[in-house]
């Protein structure tokens, strides 16, 4: 009879083989990314646009990475919180992927952040823009902006412009607060004057009633910020209360003249003031390559600054996967950090410290180009250098 003592022992050497067998498995296996969008819904367009960036990315490097093949696994969470969440919990324990992107709004961030922590998969921010995301857990990296980022520089130009009277208009939610926050505290500083401060919801908005409100204040402008894929609506309803014709300027971030939709809002968008850290118009080399390889693979699509996110956030998880040779957790976060490159929006950076990106903010103007088959754009006439979120430096 064999004792009982060794049976133990081979029973447990076969275990440990079992396991070394799956650790050699997964390290020859295919490494996944997870890429959680709003494929579906009102945020569509954000996913359209990082999902056709990210294709475009794979498309133009390949899908290998450390010898091993890179498997990118799309799902859509409609931009629902409890969607993203329960998808990434899958993607972590299912898929057992190294990293997951995408993130279209901010509570969808905010709801995955503590499974990035728990699990120690990094969570790369492609798209959304509320200034304390990055705080919500130390796994997250961001490739996109924040809104303290790109609304402090136009409360500066504004003031320099002689508006002295605004009336501010936001969505409803996180990244609304910090726009708000940010252009108002700015604007006041320099001693402009807010007189109103208006919210429309995120969901379905109807402008009508606060265009009315902003007609009765007269301020010399009114600064907007609306997440993208409301440009449209906002300009359309603008245009038909006759706010265009009312002498009152219309100051906004990028979000709101975004290229997505732009070339269609027509001439009522002609003359806005805006600024953001993308245009498809950016005059650079690199940015050049970047659009026509995108139209090139999408009927002529216009990429917008979601499409960026989405294409820097493949570079920084590729360079992050070649150094960490296909390892996900504590490796492969470390290697995002500190990263630099030039994007096709500019030179960016990835803060080691808050792992949030600094990058350059243009002041623009939207016009006609004639030499860019005379469409609209957003046309950069200034440009602040290598800023870092203001929301960061308490
Ligand atoms: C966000 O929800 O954080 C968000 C979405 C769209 C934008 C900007 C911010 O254009």
């Amino acid at each position: 009879m064999i004792p009982k003592r060794l049976v133990l022992k081979a029973a447990l050497g076969l275990v440990v083989t079992a396991c070394g067998a799956t650790a050699h498995a997964a390290d020859t296996g295919p490494i996944k990314i997870g890429l959680i969008l709003p494929m579906t819904g009102q945020q569509a367009s954000t996913g359209r646009q990082i999902d056709a960036a990210v294709k475009l990315w794979v498309a133009q490097n390949g899908n290998k990475i450390a010898g091993r093949t890179v498997e990118v696994i799309l799902k859509d969470d409609g931009a629902v919180p409890d969607a993203t969440k329960r998808i990434a919990q899958e993607l972590i324990v299912n898929d057992k992927v190294a990293v997951i992107a995408g993130f279209g709004i901010t509570p969808t961030a905010l709801a995955t952040a503590p499974l990035g922590t728990q699990s120690k998969t990094p969570l790369v921010v492609m798209a959304a823009a509320t200034s304390s995301i990055t705080e919500a857990s130390p796994y997250i990296v961001r490739t996109s902006f924040t809104l303290p980022q790109a609304t402090t520089p136009l409360a500066d130009w504004a003031i320099k412009n002689k508006i002295k009277k605004v009336v501010t208009l936001v969505a409803d939610y996180g990244p609304g607060f910090d726009a708000e926050k940010y252009f108002d505290s700015q604007f006041r500083l320099n001693g402009g004057q807010v007189l109103d401060k208006l919210r429309t919801p995120l969901r379905a908005p109807d402008f009508a009633p606060v265009l009315q409100k902003v007609l009765d204040a007269k301020p010399d402008a009114l600064f907007v910020f609306l997440p993208s894929g409301q440009g449209a609506t906002f300009m359309k309803q603008f245009a038909e209360r006759g706010l265009d014709k009312s002498g009152i300027r219309l100051i906004a971030t990028g979000d709101v003249t975004d290229d997505d939709q732009l070339n269609d809002m027509g001439d009522v968008t002609l003359g806005i003031i805006n600024s953001h850290h993308y245009s498809a118009a950016h005059p650079s080399a690199t940015n050049k390559k970047f659009v026509e390889a995108f139209q090139a693979a999408n009927k002529g699509m216009r990429p917008n600054f979601m499409a960026v996110g989405g294409y820097d956030g493949m570079r920084v998880i590729y360079k992050a996967l070649e150094a960490s040779k296909g390892a996900g957790g504590d490796a492969l976060l470390a290697a995002m950090k500190g990263q630099i490159f030039e994007s096709p929006r500019g030179q960016v950076l990835i803060d080691a410290q808050t792992r949030d990106i600094v990058q350059d903010i243009y002041i623009r103007k939207v016009e006609r180009v004639p030499s860019m088959g005379n469409g609209l754009y957003n046309v950069e006439f200034d440009v602040i250098k290598a800023v870092k979120d203001p929301g960061k430096q308490k």
